[in-house]
């Protein structure tokens, strides 16, 4: 129970240190780190920064945090209120804010959920082979929690020499550069209490998060990997030939901004080609672009033509949960894959309800345990509710002790993590968990008989326990199910859509698998090593935070094929390709079977081979961004310093306004505000990266009911290579308002490719 004590502890920390800091922003009251952003790097020196900062401090020595001067300009430094505000008026300064903190995006995180299977993509000309095509090596950076260097995921053994722009190098570390690790750095948490294991300073991986998303992003072929034997199979990274920069930004505490921004302007100077972030803000603390440290340091990764991807976030199903939603990110929300982890329940007689769950119970596969709910057991100051619930506290242990207990969990006071503790501490062997929520997704309970059920399933036991004078009952251990069907669906925990900064941009942008990941872990971890065995060098876990590398992975692969490609069109390739079609060949659907919709997989789930022949793609220009910031509400002037490449005379609309956003060219619509008569006048300019040069496409339009489209022209006749055409898509509603918001699709296809717009329209 050791883990999940420290799990306990750490996550609630993690939670109030963002509410305090936030807090703190808001009140101007306390003494704490603040960052200092000023835009793009001009060339400024982390002199320029300590003479900027003493000219405000008078007084006080060594406040200067992080200075960084690659791409970004600005730092971070112990500052007061005062100061901060005093600094904020500095000519050049675009922001001055709190340093936020983190949450990595694994469901670990919350309740520490884990979970399982191999699950890569296997289509990349790249992961034909295992070493590296001589041609273009794409270098993968990673902001999360560290390596383990020891892992067989990362031997370098059959890779090339690395590439010679290569840039960067494995500070403090360099027995971790191997080949396949070419760079790995770690930042100091600049909150002291956290460095409490003393290992602020090395990449080395200590939490497991950071192992597990490079591994998926870019992990060599090793076969026979399982987590005890659980979801055997060959595994292997999204991009096997690609390197591995490690950043590592986060401690137990979380992954502060000052140490990301840090990351960023590293990588930016390193010469990586992807960035891949499994972390991200909680849903219920959206920060504005221009105090969003992940938000600056993507925008100016993408402006020096790296490719941002990042988790969605796991708050979902709840709509407007999307978290890391500029529009220069690929965010990606995670789904199923086609494999269940099924730990049943048998009653007396042999009648079997189906469990989910990854378990090595071992009290037999005979119904001899006596079964008792929740509710039974009740303790006389508790309610029933809390009874049933299994609540901490809430049951009498005599009547806990030695037997089996059914719990529903139909309250959030407490995670389910908290019930295993209470029955266990009770002298309780097994559990049986009643809950819908988390279908499709199994825990990882370890040794412990813990299995979840569905509420379909519930009142077959109710009723057994009801009629029956001695019940009794055991939970076998977990089996694997493959080509289990439907699959993919949507994981419940994956953030929604839309963006409750900017509606007019779609988000999420992608899915990808994200539930029971096995993949590489950190070595020696106690917290996952089942009694008397040694510890597992792979591990099952969910969350966006495990999707988020899948992408990372095949962003590599697609640069890997054209090196030349903006971040912009490798994105609108994993987009305009991805399928929206389930393994029983109909639409993929949520945790509930609603069938998918664009705020639940954005273009939807990342195809396997699409993305290397796109046939056209949108490209986002660093104009289309500054528009974008211009109508989000920021002035000429701030947009000035914020982007290095700011076009002569570049000037914000006068009429600017958020409607305005769905103009920018975007591989996917969103049009809000869509009223009565009213129309909306979108554009869109595709580019042609066929290759072959003339092509014609013809347009085919989903349209929902409720709405017309008209699409002009409805054929695109490219006759050249790179040729731009644009387009015009008029939305208008057929009714006063849409009663909810609507999805719909514009393809271009000529005889052999498909290029997909997904859009949504909105009365809101
Ligand atoms: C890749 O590695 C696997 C396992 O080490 C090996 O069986 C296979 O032959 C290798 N493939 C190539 C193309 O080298
Ligand atoms: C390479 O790194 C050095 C410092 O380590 C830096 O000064 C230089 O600007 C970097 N080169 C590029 C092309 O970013
Ligand atoms: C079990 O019995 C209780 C009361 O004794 C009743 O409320 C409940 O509906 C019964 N449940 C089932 C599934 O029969
Ligand atoms: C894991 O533990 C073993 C045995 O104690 C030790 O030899 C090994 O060095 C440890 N590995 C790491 C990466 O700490
Ligand atoms: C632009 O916006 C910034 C921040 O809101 C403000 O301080 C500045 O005065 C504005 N500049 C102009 C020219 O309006
Ligand atoms: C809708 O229009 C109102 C009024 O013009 C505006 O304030 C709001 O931001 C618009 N919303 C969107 C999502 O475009
Ligand atoms: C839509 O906008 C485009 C580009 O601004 C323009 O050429 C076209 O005439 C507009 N169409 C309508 C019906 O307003
Ligand atoms: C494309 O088609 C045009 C006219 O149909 C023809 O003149 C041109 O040679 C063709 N180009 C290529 C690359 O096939």
């Amino acid at each position: 129970m050791k883990g999940y004590a420290i799990c306990y502890v750490l996550f609630p920390i993690l939670f109030v240190a963002f509410l305090v800091e936030s807090a703190g922003a808001a009140e101007g009251e306390k003494d704490g780190v603040y960052i200092v952003y000023m835009g793009a790097a001009t060339g400024s020196s982390k002199n320029d920064h300590a003479q900027l900062l003493s000219s405000v401090l008078k007084r006080r020595k060594n406040a200067l945090v992080q200075s960084y001067v690659h791409g970004i300009s600005g730092f971070a430094a112990r500052l007061s209120a005062t100061e901060a505000q005093s600094i904020a008026k500095t000519p050049g300064v675009v922001s001055v804010f709190r340093d936020p903190v983190y949450q990595l995006h694994t469901t670990r995180s919350w309740d520490f959920l884990k979970y399982g299977t191999d699950v890569v993509i296997d289509s990349s000309p790249n992961s034909d082979s295992n070493s590296s095509s001589g041609g273009y090596d794409s270098i993968i950076g990673i902001l999360d929690t560290g390596i383990s260097p020891e892992s067989e995921s990362f031997s370098g053994k059959d890779l090339g020499p690395i590439p010679s722009r290569w840039n960067g190098t494995c500070v403090d570390a360099h027995d971790f550069c191997n080949g396949k690790i070419i760079g790995a750095r770690a930042y100091n948490s600049p909150d002291d209490d956290d460095d409490d294991d003393g290992l602020d300073n090395t990449p080395r991986d200590m939490i497991g998060h950071g192992t597990h998303v490079a591994s998926t992003a870019a992990g060599t072929v090793v076969p026979d990997a399982s987590y005890y034997g659980l979801a055997t199979g060959t595994a292997k990274g999204g991009s096997p030939g690609s390197r591995i920069a490690m950043y590592r930004v986060c401690t137990r505490y979380g992954c502060h901004g000052s140490s990301i921004l840090a990351a960023f302007s590293d990588a930016i100077k390193d010469g990586v080609d992807i960035l891949s972030l499994s972390l991200g803000s909680p849903a219920s603390f959206m920060l504005d672009y221009k105090e969003d440290p992940i938000a600056i340091g993507a925008f100016h990764a993408v402006e020096n033509g790296i490719t941002v991807v990042c988790s969605a976030g796991n708050d979902g199903p709840s709509e407007e949960t999307v978290t890391n939603v500029a529009p220069w990110i690929l965010t990606v929300a995670a789904t199923t894959i086609d494999r269940k982890f099924e730990s049943n329940v048998v009653l007396d007689g042999g009648k079997v309800i189906k469990g989910e769950a990854i378990n090595f119970a071992n009290i037999g596969t005979s119904p001899v345990h006596p079964l008792v709910y929740g509710k039974s057991a009740k303790k006389t100051d508790a309610t029933e509710s809390e009874a049933r619930n299994c609540n901490p506290d809430s049951m009498d242990g005599e009547m806990i002790k030695g037997k089996i207990v059914l719990c529903d969990n139909d309250d959030d006071s407490y995670s389910f993590y908290d019930k295993e503790y209470e029955v266990q501490s009770l002298g309780g062997i097994g559990l049986v968990l009643v809950d819908d929520k988390m279908s499709g997704v199994a825990s990882n309970y370890n040794e412990f008989p813990l299995t979840v059920i569905s509420s379909k399933d519930a009142p077959g036991i109710l009723s057994y326990l009801n009629s029956t004078k001695n019940p009794v009952a055991t939970i076998l251990p977990s089996t694997v199910v493959s080509q289990y069907k439907p699959a993919p669906t949507i994981a419940y925990f994956s953030s929604r859509g839309p963006s409750s900064l900017s509606r007019n941009i779609l988000k999420p942008d992608i899915a990808a698998p994200g539930v029971d990941i096995l993949a590489a872990w950190m070595a020696n971890d106690t917290e996952v090593t089942l009694k008397g065995k040694e510890s597992p060098k792979f591990n099952i876990i969910s969350g966006t935070s495990m999707s988020c590398p899948h992408v990372s992975g095949m962003a590599a692969v697609v640069k890997s094929q054209y090196p030349s490609w903006s971040p912009s069109a490798i994105k609108s390739a994993i987009m305009s390709t991805a399928s929206q079609i389930n393994n029983m060949k109909a639409p993929i659907t949520t945790e509930l079977g609603a069938i998918a919709t664009a705020y639940d997989y954005g273009a939807g789930e990342i195809s396997t081979s699409g993305a290397l022949q796109p046939g056209l793609v949108y490209e986002t220009t660093t104009t289309d961004y500054l528009n974008f910031l211009c109508y989000h509400g920021y002035n000429t002037s701030t947009i000035e310093v914020i982007s290095k490449d700011v076009p002569d005379g570049f000037t914000c609309p006068k009429e600017s306004s958020v409607d305005l956003i769905s103009n920018i060219n975007y591989p996917s619509i969103a049009v809000f505000n869509l009223t009565g008569k009213q129309s909306k006048n979108i554009t869109r300019t595709l580019t042609n990266v066929a290759g072959d040069g003339n092509s014609t496409y013809s347009l085919t339009i989903e349209a929902p009911s409720g709405l017309t489209i008209t699409v002009s022209p409805t054929s695109l006749q490219f006759t050249k290579n790179s040729q731009r055409l644009s387009y015009q898509v008029i939305f208008t509603t057929t009714v006063p308002s849409l009663l909810k918001d609507v999805f719909g699709s514009i393809i271009w296809t000529n005889k052999k490719l498909k290029v997909r717009t997904p859009f949504v329209a909105s009365s809101r």
